[in-house]
């Protein structure tokens, strides 16, 4: 018998910080590559953010804290949904914990039993199904399809829903896709969960503040006030205050699930960093003009790489409202062998063949349940984003 935990068998590592680690080893080896895997910001945390921090460390704000967060930061995520989202919260339906990553996962530890399906729209964040499954739940993808820029239809979504739902995960703007739902998408889903009282919603608004031309975000608490009671409302820092080493992200949702996601923390990590509960408290109340600033270098970006994109052979790359990530359809490319004599059955061979022969690193769509694509987070220099499209186009171009 394994050693190892029969769950555990049934999980795969991060593909994405697979891809990461790989770009940085070969980087070591004086490779020169380009890494577009990362989902993380290439800003620097403002200062004032950071100034924040080391504040609570010289006033010795360094000891243990509320399991679920200090009460400063509660209410100041109380007024961030007041102000965002046009949600009433109170601090005993708000849970912080180390980066959205934990919250989700507290959550779905905290409610799955074995036999428990949880409705995932692919292409998805990596994360979810590996999530739901070490929960002991099932994960059940429903395709969004390119036409559809990506987006499932409320056809879709009641379809897949059954007796065993517990929870459908939302992700909007959508890491791998950077598609965002409009407020009348959103709805024709939020009505179909209004017809299934037993499903539950999970709505991940990490990408909330990473928004172009005019694209106003929306989430299901909000445009379905009906499904309030049963709808778990997730957010961060990492994302749009460029915090993801910090690891803070919170959630607010009916006070008895709250309360349950309290006790898979205090029994596993206790309470997020101390100091960055402090920043997190400057993140949200102190000035957000920056966003702005940082998304006219992401919308420039943005432009710049689908439209490079799209020149290269084979490739076909939507227009996301937000996010930083483009998500091109590579259905052109397969059946083809490159210039350095790699077979391109599958994305996960484009994705090999680009690394190894052009020192550019993508993550494979099969990676997020969807393909054959590949996805590009354009959160780096643009120089950078330049340099790795030209050879993506040299690349395509040379697939015979
Ligand atoms: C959709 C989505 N949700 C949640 C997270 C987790 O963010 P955090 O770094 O706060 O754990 C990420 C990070 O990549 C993400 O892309």
């Amino acid at each position: 018998m394994s050693f190892l935990s029969e769950t555990l068998s049934r999980v795969k590592p991060s593909p994405t910080i697979a891809v990461t680690n790989k770009a940085r080893e070969l980087k070591a080896t004086g490779k020169d590559v380009i890494g577009l895997g990362a989902g993380e910001p290439d800003f620097d945390t403002p200062e004032n953010i950071k100034a924040a921090g080391i504040r609570a460390i010289e006033e010795g704000k360094t000891k243990y804290t509320a399991v679920d967060g200090i009460p400063e930061l509660k209410e100041a995520i109380c007024a961030k949904f007041k102000r965002d989202n046009g949600l009433d919260y109170t601090p005993a339906q708000v849970s912080v914990s180390g980066g959205g990553k934990q919250v989700l996962y507290n959550a779905l530890v905290a409610t799955l039993n074995p036999g428990d399906e949880v409705i995932i729209p692919a292409p998805y964040w990596v994360s979810y199904p590996d999530m739901v499954l070490l929960g002991g739940g099932t994960p059940v993808a429903i395709e969004g399809k390119l036409e559809n820029s990506f987006k499932i239809t409320a056809e879709q979504l009641d379809a897949a829903i059954t007796p065993k739902t517990k929870w459908f995960i939302f992700n909007s703007p959508s890491n791998p896709t950077g598609a965002g739902y409009s407020w009348d998408e959103l709805k024709a889903l939020t009505d179909v969960l209004m017809q299934h009282p037993h499903v539950w919603v999970m709505s991940d608004d990490m990408y909330e503040h990473l928004a172009f031309d005019g694209f106003r975000f929306c989430t299901p608490a909000e445009v379905e006030p009906g499904l309030y009671d049963r709808t778990l409302t997730v957010n961060g820092v990492s994302k749009a205050y460029a915090m993801t080493g910090w690891r803070i992200g919170y959630a607010a949702g009916p006070v008895e699930l709250i309360a349950a996601m309290r006790k898979v923390q205090s029994q596993s990590t206790s309470n997020p960093c101390s100091i960055s509960q402090y920043a997190a408290v400057e993140a949200l109340s102190g000035p957000q003009e920056f966003i702005a600033e940082n998304n006219k270098a992401f919308l420039r970006r943005r432009n710049m790489v689908v439209e490079m994109l799209n020149a290269a052979e084979g490739i076909t790359c939507p227009t996301p409202e937000g996010a930083f990530y483009v998500y091109p359809d590579i259905s052109g490319c397969l059946g083809k062998t490159s210039a350095g004599g790699a077979k391109i059955a599958t994305d996960e061979d484009f994705a090999t063949a680009l690394l190894e022969e052009t020192g550019v690193a993508v993550v494979f769509g099969a990676a997020f349940g969807l393909s054959p694509n590949f996805r590009v987070s354009y959160a780096t220099s643009d120089e950078a984003l330049k340099e790795a499209c030209t050879r993506i186009q040299t690349f395509c171009a040379g697939l015979k």
